[in-house]
């Protein structure tokens, strides 16, 4: 290629990397790992990633009656929200799906606290208090009791009654 071909060559591509450049609305600015942090709050299945603190259904009560109660009714049976037991009918899905008949892992229960409720506050709860209403909920649903304390080591090895009737779709996968 001659010298002169190559230099109109560069000099489309600067003016074309130019006109790029021009376009982009250079919005936003780098993710930190200080930022991610607030949003890495996944909980597995195993309690891989629960935080410290601990709770029990006795310190649950009052926080889900200030809370909680008001959409999902007092002691979880029912409002807006829906209910949180399936009362009686534990062993069926009579009661509606609830966290004794349909929830397979008790960790869930501290995930989904944790990153959606309530409903008009996620994200206002401290640890503490989201290991205290786990702990209420599991006693409600007469899997613990009220003095069991919920922390990242206790909490996994809470069985829940359905949780060997899921089907897994792709068990490879995890
Ligand atoms: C403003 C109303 C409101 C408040 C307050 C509220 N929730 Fe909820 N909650 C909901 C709604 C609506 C759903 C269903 C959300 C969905 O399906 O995406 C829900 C779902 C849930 C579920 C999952 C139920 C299931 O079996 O699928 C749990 C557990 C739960 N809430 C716990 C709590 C706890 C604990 C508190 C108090 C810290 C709370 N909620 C406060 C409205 C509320």
């Amino acid at each position: 290629m001659s010298t002169r071909k190559l230099a109109l060559g560069s000099a489309i591509a600067l003016v074309a990397a130019g006109a790029f450049a021009a376009e982009l609305p250079n919005l936003g600015k780098p993710i930190t790992p200080d930022d991610l942090k607030a949003w890495d709050i996944t909980i597995f299945p195993d309690g891989t990633g629960l935080p410290d603190g601990n709770g029990n259904s006795v310190q649950g009560a009052p926080i889900f009656a200030a809370k909680c109660a008001a959409c999902h009714g007092e002691g979880a049976t029912g409002g807006v929200g829906g209910a949180l037991t399936p009362g009686p009918a534990r062993a069926s899905l009579d009661g509606g799906k609830s966290i004794a008949n349909f929830w397979p892992y008790s960790t869930t229960i501290f995930d989904f606290i944790r990153r959606a409720m309530p409903y008009n506050a996620p994200h206002s709860l401290t640890d503490n208090e989201v290991y205290a209403l786990t702990a209420y909920l599991l006693n409600l649903n007469r899997i613990i009791g009220p003095n069991d304390v919920m922390n990242k080591d206790s909490l996994p090895k809470v069985k829940l009654p359905n949780a060997g009737n899921f089907i897994i779709r792709f068990p490879e996968r995890i």
